[in-house]
């Protein structure tokens, strides 16, 4: 069975692999869930992890099989599973519970453990294959009628957690009704961002670099919110124009706009941080008496976030469907860039570097 895999830590080492077919038995307790492949997005961590910069094989192993963002149709069940059955369309999560008191309430998302298992980016082999099986636990089924938006379950599932983060952490002011967001980065987490929080209610800021981006910023405007270029008006600027905002959600994988928008929250706000930043930038002539000075009188808010359990993934998925209805045709807008088959492993990989592709996925097999 053919799959893409890496030399973890060699430089551009992507390569077609040939695995074994996956058994269904090989998942105990009758929990497997046997998936064909039908998508894989690829994201900016594969294309590290191909540049050697991450990523780990699993133990024993010198191969590990890319692909974290699935979707697929459910070939086979054990006994013991009853929330998919074959035919259903699904996808699955990526962290694998660690030793801590957190995976084992089923919160693998915030293990404390400094060792973590993710499939395709950390110790486990990825879904970038033909067919793969994994425990029930972590099959999530997605709706037929979402099958051609089903390979953004897993980045939709981050925005999910990180929206549910602030929400959750909010409820320390016992009332929280924000009115006003930014959203940092229009890539497919910004703009997915921006679609959940029209969907609340709020009104959207969404910001990049890029002047007339054309298709980000129709997207953008398609979900109701406002497309910045920060190169016209930067956070601060835009903050004195419109207010400063009960919440942003920072996504553009620049830890510099993590601390400016510190600088424009308001108060009793709060701030969210997804990028995953691997460099090694500083930051020179930050005011940081204002900004401490600010933040402990204004009670504001920073929360990190990362990856996302089954209930992220379900929320993220009700709402794409949500989306779908009241902005009919405008998410699938995202989906920029297919490629067939697994056959070009460095091809598939290359297409990240082309930053007019929103979001770069396989055709894997068909329904
Ligand atoms: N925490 C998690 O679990 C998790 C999961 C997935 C992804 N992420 C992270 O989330 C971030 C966004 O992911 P993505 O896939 O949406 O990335 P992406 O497609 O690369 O999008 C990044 C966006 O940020 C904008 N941007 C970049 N630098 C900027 C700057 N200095 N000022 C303003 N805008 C800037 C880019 O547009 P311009 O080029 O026009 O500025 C682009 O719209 C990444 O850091 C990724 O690692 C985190």
């Amino acid at each position: 069975m053919k799959a893409v895999a890496v030399r973890p830590g060699v430089k551009q080492s992507a390569f077609v692999a040939d695995l074994p077919d996956p058994r269904l038995e090989s998942i105990p307790n009758g929990r497997g869930v046997l998936v064909r492949t039908l998508q894989v997005g690829v994201d900016a961590t594969d294309g590290e992890i191909n540049e050697g910069l991450y990523g780990a094989a699993p133990k024993g192993d010198d191969k590990l099989v890319l692909g974290h963002e699935v979707f697929g149709i459910v070939e086979a069940v054990g006994p013991n599973v009853t929330h998919v059955t074959v035919g259903d369309y699904c996808t699955c999560t990526v962290r694998r519970p660690g030793p801590t008191i957190y995976d084992q309430i089923g919160r693998n998302d915030i293990t404390s453990h400094h060792e973590y298992y993710e499939r395709g980016i950390n110790l486990l082999h990825g879904f970038m294959t033909e067919a793969f099986v994994d425990d029930a636990e972590f099959v999530v089924k997605v709706p037929q009628g979402l099958k051609h938006l089903g390979v953004l379950s897993e980045p939709v599932s981050v925005c999910a957690k990180g929206i549910e983060q602030a929400y959750l952490a909010q409820q320390r002011l016992q009332v929280w009704e924000p009115r006003l967001a930014f959203v940092t980065g229009a890539g497919q987490i910004g703009l997915l961002t921006t679609m959940m929080l029209r969907l609340r209610g709020l009104e959207v800021y969404t910001l990049a670099r890029s002047r007339n981006p054309g298709l980000k910023q129709e997207i953008v405007e398609a979900y109701g919110g406002h497309y910045i270029s920060t190169l016209d008006t930067p956070m601060e600027e835009l903050a004195s124009k419109v207010g400063r905002p009960d919440l942003i959600i920072e996504a553009t994988g620049a830890s510099h706009v993590a601390f400016e928008a510190m600088q424009v929250l308001n108060l009793n706000g709060a701030l969210v941080w997804t990028s995953v930043t691997g460099g090694d930038h500083k930051i020179q002539n930050f005011p940081a008496d204002k900004v401490n000075l600010e933040w402990v009188l204004g009670n504001k808010l920073l929360v990190g976030t990362v990856n996302g359990n089954r209930k992220h993934f379900a929320q993220g998925i009700n709402d794409l469907a949500l989306g779908e209805v009241t902005y009919p045709g405008v998410t699938e807008r995202i989906l920029t860039t297919p490629i067939d088959g697994l056959d070009d492993p460095q091809g598939i990989l290359h297409e990240l570097e082309n930053r007019a592709n929103l979001k770069v996925y396989v055709n894997v097999g068909t329904a």
